[in-house]
């Protein structure tokens, strides 16, 4: 079957949900194809903090009722050093720009259902003709039957393992990738949540505890890969060091309802356009989880490759990759900072553990420092 579309999207994650529904509201038909059914893209957990600057994205959009309705402005972070308690009013110190409390699934449920139309258990997508103005994108429906769309523009948001990267020839790409040798163990909880969001400095490494509903929090102990094994940790163990690192001995314990592995690594593909084929989010980069910046970067994609074709801009589109690559290598160094900080002043030699301290000790003397590291967490709209 044969069809035409302005702009083929893949993938049904943050970054194409975001495009599909600013391209929609905008009169600008696309398709969207998703490899998953519809419940695993609705119940996929992952990150779950909208910065400031992609708050304004929907705001900007006459979306926020939509898409933020509820969701809770963020308020004090709190960073433990060997214990001991110190805080960050993010929201005033960025001169009034908070965050917001999103969990994935919950925008991604409320961008399907703006979006509407998505085409799920779409696959064999294969891109085709990507350096003429008529390029094609393929695909088996779930009923088996094969689709060709020609369109005028395809935007590849199909996440880290897509298609769409991996169309482009491997010679037009410069890939940039980084290891940072951490290891993250992260514990589900039924568990009473921190007041605040908690992070935690200590010679026993990083841990952390954020609130996952009312009644649930989600932890995580940094470990040393290769030489740990944190699935066999029996959970008493788990919660030993949790008490220590958080030097908390009474924190509040339950079940762990769920254990994973999280990945410390970062990686661009650059330029993250070839022809008619535009990357956004995980496509072309990934970015630790420090500093709560990969959704929002995907977002951001999103919102800048959906002006470009909304305003039907040569120009526009061809400053689509460099835009997004200064904001993406803002934040991997900002989440490469923050990363330092915590982990050096915890398992790291002597000699960088004093440079973390040093870090962590300058944000709270020092206003300008504050502020700085402020504007990063809100987001900033370049
Ligand atoms: N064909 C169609 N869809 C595909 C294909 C394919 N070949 N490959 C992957 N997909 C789909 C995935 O099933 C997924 O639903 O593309 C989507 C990509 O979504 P994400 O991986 O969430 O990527 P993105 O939208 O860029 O958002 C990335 O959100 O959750 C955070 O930590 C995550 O920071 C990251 C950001």
């Amino acid at each position: 079957m044969r069809e035409t579309t302005r702009v083929a999207i893949i993938g049904a994650g943050p970054a194409g949900l975001t495009l599909a529904l600013l391209l929609r509201r905008n009169g600008i038909d696309c398709v969207v194809l998703e490899r998953r059914d519809r419940s695993y893209v609705e119940q996929r957990q992952r990150a779950g903090v909208l910065d400031h600057y992609a708050t304004r994205i929907f705001e900007r959009a006459g979306l926020a009722g939509e898409i933020l309705t509820g969701a809770p402005l963020e308020t004090l972070l709190e960073l433990r050093w060997d214990g001991a308690p110190h805080f960050l009013d993010v929201p005033s110190l960025s001169g009034g720009r908070p965050s917001r409390i999103v969990p994935q699934q919950l925008l991604v449920r409320r961008l399907l259902a703006a979006v509407g139309d998505v085409r799920f258990e779409a696959t064999g997508v294969a891109l085709d003709d990507l350096a003429s103005s008529r390029p094609r994108v393929t695909y088996t429906d779930p009923d088996g039957s094969s689709h060709e769309l020609a369109c005028s523009y395809i935007a590849g948001c199909d996440g880290f393992h897509g298609v769409s990267r991996g169309s482009i020839p491997p010679s037009e790409l410069t890939i940039y990738e980084f290891d940072h040798r951490i290891g993250w163990y992260t514990m589900l909880a039924d568990a009473p949540p921190p007041r605040y969001p908690l992070m935690a400095v200590s010679e026993h490494g990083y841990a952390a505890q954020f609130a996952r509903g009312r009644e649930a929090s989600r932890f995580y102990l940094q470990y040393r890969p290769g030489s740990e094994d944190p699935f066999a940790w029996p959970d008493d163990y788990a919660w030993d060091q949790l008490r220590l690192r958080l030097g908390d001995p009474a924190l509040a314990t339950g079940p762990f309802t769920d254990r994973e592995i999280v990945e410390m690594r970062s990686f661009v593909a650059e330029p993250m356009a070839y022809g008619r084929l535009f990357l956004a989010g995980d496509a072309a980069h990934i970015i630790t989880p420090m500093g709560a910046k990969g959704m929002n970067l995907a977002l951001s994609d999103a919102a800048t490759l959906a002006e470009a074709l909304i305003a039907d801009s040569p120009e526009k589109l061809a400053a689509y990759s460099d835009a997004c690559l200064a904001r993406t290598w803002d934040a991997q160094e900002f989440s490469r900072w923050f990363t330092e900080m915590v982990h050096d002043g915890g398992i790291a030699d002597p000699f960088r553990r004093k440079l973390a301290r040093a870090r962590f000790e300058r944000l709270f003397r020092s206003p300008p420092a504050a502020a700085a590291f402020a504007d990063l967490m809100s987001g900033t709209d370049h």
